[in-house]
């Protein structure tokens, strides 16, 4: 049966990622994306799919809410996929007050709305709607060398990033909790693959290698992060919008834990390997850490490979060949993205429509 997804933050990373992902798996959809195109949302992303009659481009701020309420208005939505956030840990370090905006109130403007659109009665809404938040690993805090996090593990987020993710959270449980609204939270670990925008540790050292500039490691280059390829995220989401259990919480990791400065090595020696041997490991340059670093993320996915049979299917060191190929196979992308000129272009793009 024909459904209708409100993709918000669908100019982003994974959001882009996303759309692609459904558009090729499902015929009959509509995609609606809303994104205000922040610095971080890039329609050029999305360019292969501008002219699919199946896909709808709206540019707004989630915190509008009078403009929220018209798309609910507009469509017949079925399934929100709330994946507009400000979303870089360094960024909020320097400037907490947009995270809060965007990533909090936001999501509350998106819940209201959905909630006063699918409302049938007391407590009850229109059959097979979903509104599914996306979160991070990152609202459960740090781990030391041991364990994993699992749905169950408390909320402890440290940077202002975090923290406004875990309170967007709280909000969805709430919404769940106390109007029975249908909802799900994915909590996913660190993503990479194409679209990334070049401030993320993966492309940013790759677009540094490309340029032969240093690479800035944070303290020893020790911390951890768990890998996932942002195909196999997208995927997950997909399965949870349509077949999670009402209310719970996935989280979604890549089995690929590795430290940062593991990481930095590889891409060197792959784009050494693919472009240039006398890119190396002398680029590297340790800088002062991050405020609050948190050490290490690992992730515990047994709850939604038994519930949902979901398992990542790239290990990293496919994935992250793949990954080096996108960026150098599309140099032109990562120009626009680095010069700013992807704003301005494709906004005059779609300026007569
Ligand atoms: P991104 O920064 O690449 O994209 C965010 C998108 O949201 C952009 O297109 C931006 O224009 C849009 N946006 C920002 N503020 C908006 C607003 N007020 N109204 C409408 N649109 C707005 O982010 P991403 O890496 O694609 O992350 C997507 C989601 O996944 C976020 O919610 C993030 O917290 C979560 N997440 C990301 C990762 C990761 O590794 N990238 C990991 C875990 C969770
Ligand atoms: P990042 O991609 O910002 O994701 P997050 O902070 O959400 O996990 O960073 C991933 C890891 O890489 C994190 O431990 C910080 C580190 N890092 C660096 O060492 N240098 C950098 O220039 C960046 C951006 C990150």
């Amino acid at each position: 049966m024909s459904k209708t997804y409100l993709v918000t933050g669908g100019a982003g990373f994974i959001g882009s990622n996303f759309i692609h992902y459904i558009l090729e798996r499902h015929q009959d959809i509509l995609v609606v994306n809303v994104d205000k195109l922040t610095y971080a949302g890039n329609l050029e992303n999305l360019k292969a799919v501008m002219d699919d009659n199946r896909y709808a481009f709206i540019q707004a701020d989630v915190c509008d809410r009078e403009a929220m309420v018209r798309l609910f208005e507009q469509y017949n939505i079925d399934y929100v996929v709330n994946f507009a956030a400000e979303s870089h840990v360094d960024r909020s370090i320097t400037d907490p007050g947009v995270f809060v905006s965007t990533n909090v109130m936001g999501t509350l403007n998106l819940l209201d709305a959905a909630k006063s659109s699918w409302m049938t009665g007391e407590d009850t809404y229109r059959e097979g709607v979903r509104f599914l938040q996306v979160s991070t690993d990152e609202v459960y805090g740090s781990l030391g060398p041991e364990g994993f996090f699992t749905e169950t593990t408390p909320l402890d987020p440290h940077s202002p990033y975090s923290a406004s993710k875990a309170s967007a959270d709280l909000l969805v449980k709430a919404y769940g909790d106390t109007y029975k609204l249908p909802v799900n939270i994915t909590r996913c670990s660190n993503n990479y693959g194409p679209y990334q925008f070049p401030e993320k540790l993966i492309p940013l050292m790759i677009n540094n290698c490309l340029n032969k500039n240093s690479l800035p490691v944070y303290g020893d280059g020790m911390q951890v992060r768990d890998w996932l390829y942002v195909e196999d995220h997208c995927k997950a989401i997909d399965l949870v919008i349509r077949k999670g259990a009402l209310g719970e919480v996935y989280n979604i990791g890549g089995h690929n834990e590795k430290p940062n400065i593991e990481i930095v090595k590889s891409i060197i020696a792959y784009v050494a390997e693919k472009l240039d041997p006398s890119i190396d490991e002398r680029l590297i340059k340790h800088v002062t850490d991050r405020k609050g670093h948190d050490w290490r993320y690992g992730i515990d996915p047994t709850k939604i490979r038994e519930a949902l049979g979901w398992e990542p299917e790239t290990m990293f060191s496919e994935g992250i060949r793949k990954t080096i190929d996108w960026y150098l196979e599309n140099r032109q992308w990562m120009e626009h993205v680095t010069s700013g000129s992807y704003q301005q272009y494709y906004r005059s793009m779609y300026a007569g429509r």
